[in-house]
């Protein structure tokens, strides 16, 4: 390959770089290979991460409607049952220490996870079956 060679090719290669690290990058972050609750907001973990197959548990506990745990916030602060927010992390609502009576991170995911298990009867209730080593 001459110089002249390596000059055209040089613009398209870079296209292609481009293009895998728009395709690559968010399917690593998307909910299909999530496998554990992300804990990035907690600086110190008390307990082991929590597992949990994303896709393969809704699955499993046939929750069709995304809302159910990625509820919004309507313009007055209140739970909006009406709108997803699938693709925002609870974070981005939930503090881990909020200052105005909101619902903490840790208790945010507690409520939702341990509510539903008791009330279906089936899913994980106690630290240890969620907290697993
Ligand atoms: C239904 C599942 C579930 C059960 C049961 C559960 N947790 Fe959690 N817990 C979570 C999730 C999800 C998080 C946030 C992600 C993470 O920490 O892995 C969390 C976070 C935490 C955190 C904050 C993060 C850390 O490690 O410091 C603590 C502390 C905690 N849980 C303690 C407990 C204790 C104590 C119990 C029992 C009384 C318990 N959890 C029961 C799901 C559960
Ligand atoms: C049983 C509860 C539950 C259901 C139902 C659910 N998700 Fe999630 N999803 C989660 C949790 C927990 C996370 C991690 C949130 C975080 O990062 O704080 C998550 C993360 C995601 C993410 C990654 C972005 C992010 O928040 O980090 C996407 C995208 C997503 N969910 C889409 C969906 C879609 C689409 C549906 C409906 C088909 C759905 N989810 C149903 C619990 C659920
Ligand atoms: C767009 C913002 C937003 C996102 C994202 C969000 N929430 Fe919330 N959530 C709220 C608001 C607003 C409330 C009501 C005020 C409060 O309790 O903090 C609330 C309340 C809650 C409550 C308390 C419900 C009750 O009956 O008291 C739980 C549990 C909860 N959220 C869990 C979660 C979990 C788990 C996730 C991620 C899967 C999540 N939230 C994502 C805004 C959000
Ligand atoms: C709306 C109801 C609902 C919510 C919310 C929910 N679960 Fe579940 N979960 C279930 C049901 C139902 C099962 C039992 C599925 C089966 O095996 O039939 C289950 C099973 C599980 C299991 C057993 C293994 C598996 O993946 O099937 C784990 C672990 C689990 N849930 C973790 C969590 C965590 C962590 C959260 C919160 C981020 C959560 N769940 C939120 C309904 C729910």
């Amino acid at each position: 390959m001459n110089k002249q060679q390596m000059k055209r090719l040089a613009t398209p290669m870079a296209i292609i770089v481009v293009l895998v690290f728009i395709y690559l990058i968010p399917t690593a972050f998307s909910q299909d290979d999530m496998t554990q609750v992300p804990v990035t907001a907690f600086t110190v973990l008390e307990r082991p991460q929590v597992a949990f197959n994303h896709d393969m548990h809704n699955e499993k506990a046939e929750i069709d409607d995304c809302v159910v745990c990625h509820h919004g916030r309507t313009d007055d602060g209140a739970m909006d049952m009406e709108n997803s927010s699938e693709g925002e992390s609870c974070d981005s609502c939930h503090l881990v220490k909020p200052e105005n009576g909101e619902t903490p991170l840790m208790r945010a995911y507690h409520r939702q996870c341990i509510a539903c298990h008791v009330k279906s009867l089936k899913g994980p209730v106690t630290c240890g079956e969620c907290h697993t080593k």
